[in-house]
């Protein structure tokens, strides 16, 4: 099956001045590992890399091992139209596509698999993890408007499964209608087409500050040792 990989941010969050992807994790790349755990997958058979123009050298540099494995897509200003020049530059062939963040380097193989398991039964599909804290909405000044009840409440991840043909339409409505959105599951929300929650891992976190990449140190560490 088809794999996307949007790897095109610029890591303002990470503030170290470059693609937070390329960052040194234990060695080699933070996407070197995202790559290496994707093709662990049994079911992953092509991978597109979305990335900025810029980055292409340094990326492929990081990712040798798997890169004459890989397709180059140029990404976007923001991740929606990352993902969106990536579904547009699928091969024809793809029917159901699986987008997983390459800043979630700790996703395991068999997290992938699942994903693509229930893509079979259903035209999308995400994995997420129950909360654990209790969220609070507030108002521009910061007060309570409300605290939903938890029981409902899931924090999304990737991967995130879907049909090629709506996943298409979808990126095109947003497109249309000016849709900003953070996942790729917002739109098919908006355009009320049901969603699946598959139950990842609360390992496969997203490295976004300094402190991920210290506890995604740890873990490389342990599952290598
Ligand atoms: O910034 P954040 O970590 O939320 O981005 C999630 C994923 O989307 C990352 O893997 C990042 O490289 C990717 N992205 C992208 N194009 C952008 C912005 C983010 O592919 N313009």
């Amino acid at each position: 099956m088809h794999l996307l990989i949007p790897a095109a941010g610029s890591g303002s969050r990470m503030k170290a001045g470059k693609n937070k992807l390329l960052l040194n994790l234990n060695g080699e790349s933070i996407l070197y590992w995202t790559l290496k755990a994707v093709f662990l997958s049994e079911k992953v058979s092509w991978v597109g890399i979305i990335g900025q123009p810029y980055d292409k050298s340094e990326i492929i540099d990081s990712i040798k091992e798997f890169s004459d494995k890989t397709c180059w897509i140029n990404g976007g200003n923001t991740r929606q139209e990352s993902v969106r020049n990536g579904v547009n530059n699928l091969p024809n062939n793809a029917t159901k596509v699986l987008i997983h963040d390459g800043a979630r380097c700790l996703i395991k193989p068999e997290l992938i698999d699942k994903c693509f398991t229930e893509l079979e039964e259903n035209d999308a599909v995400i994995s997420a993890v129950k909360v654990i804290d209790t969220i609070k909405v507030v108002n521009e000044n910061r007060i309570i408007k409300e605290t939903p009840n938890r029981n409902f409440l899931w924090a999304a991840q990737t991967p995130q499964g879907f049909l090629v043909t709506q996943l298409k339409k979808a990126h095109q409505q947003a497109k249309e209608n000016s849709w900003d959105v953070t996942d790729d599951a917002s739109l098919f929300e908006l355009l009320k087409w049901p969603v699946k929650i598959i139950e990842g891992n609360s390992t496969n976190i997203k490295i976004t500050s300094p402190i991920d990449l210290k506890i995604a140190s740890l873990f490389l560490s342990n599952s290598q040792s």
